[in-house]
């Protein structure tokens, strides 16, 4: 299965529902959005309200990624807002397992994220219980970042993982830096969602842009 996920973090926030609209038109599988405190990372960007508002706009799944510390306190409030997968940072909790439970519970999918230097091997225990793995190909706070080439090793190495464990279910996530000379080489990786934001909204015809996108990752 292969997914292309925009990241509204690149779109004009002044008419963020047209920009929904352009990439839902394009053939946009998902619509990832980045929550950030300026905690977890040196960025700021919306929360909870601006989900609400943009609710209405489009059918597609909101896939909120949490740069946050102590996600615990808001998923509920992300998930009433109408979000459908939630991903979090482990080293942003202390309790990642009850975390990953409570997204479930409430009726998202659970994902964790991990950074470029955070070894694959932290998943050996929470793999059992996710539904997926974000892997970031940049370090997270902006948007317009190079791809770390590296990132490919990663995701192969999760790959053999979710084969030890029988988790081959799970799906593979990647953000930062994914455009279209590089989306290719990535899903031949074994990457499921592709996360893209500059390479899609600072196009000149982001409809476009996703379905481009798309194409490459066909076959
Ligand atoms: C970075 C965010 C990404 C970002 C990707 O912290 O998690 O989702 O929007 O942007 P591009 O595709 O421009 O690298
Ligand atoms: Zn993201």
């Amino acid at each position: 299965m292969k997914m292309i996920a925009p990241s509204v973090l690149s779109a004009d926030f002044s008419k963020l529902g047209e920009e929904i609209k352009k990439v839902e038109k394009g053939g946009a599988d998902i619509i990832h959005l980045d929550i950030m405190d300026g905690r977890y990372v040196p960025n700021i960007t919306f929360g909870i309200p601006v989900v609400e508002s943009i609710r209405p706009i489009t059918e597609l799944p909101f896939d909120a990624h949490l740069m946050i510390v102590e996600p615990e306190k808001y998923v509920e409030d992300f998930i009433k807002a109408g979000v459908n997968m939630i991903s979090f940072h482990m080293d942003a909790t202390i309790h990642s397992h009850r975390l990953v439970e409570k997204i479930k519970n409430l009726g998202a999918k659970a994902g964790v994220v991990l950074n470029p230097a955070t070894p694959v091997n932290t998943l050996e225990e929470i793999i059992h219980y996710i539904d997926y793995v974000l892997i970031m190909s940049v370090n997270p706070g902006f948007g317009g970042q190079k791809f770390i080439p590296q990132t490919l090793q990663k995701v192969k190495k999760l790959k053999i993982l979710m084969e030890e464990t029988g988790r081959t279910d799970i799906l593979i996530e990647i953000d930062g830096g994914i455009k279209e000379e590089n989306i290719r080489e990535v899903s031949a990786a074994g990457v499921n969602i592709f996360v893209a934001g500059s390479s899609v909204f600072k196009a000149e015809n982001p409809a476009e842009a996703v379905k481009k996108l798309k194409e490459k990752v066909r076959f």
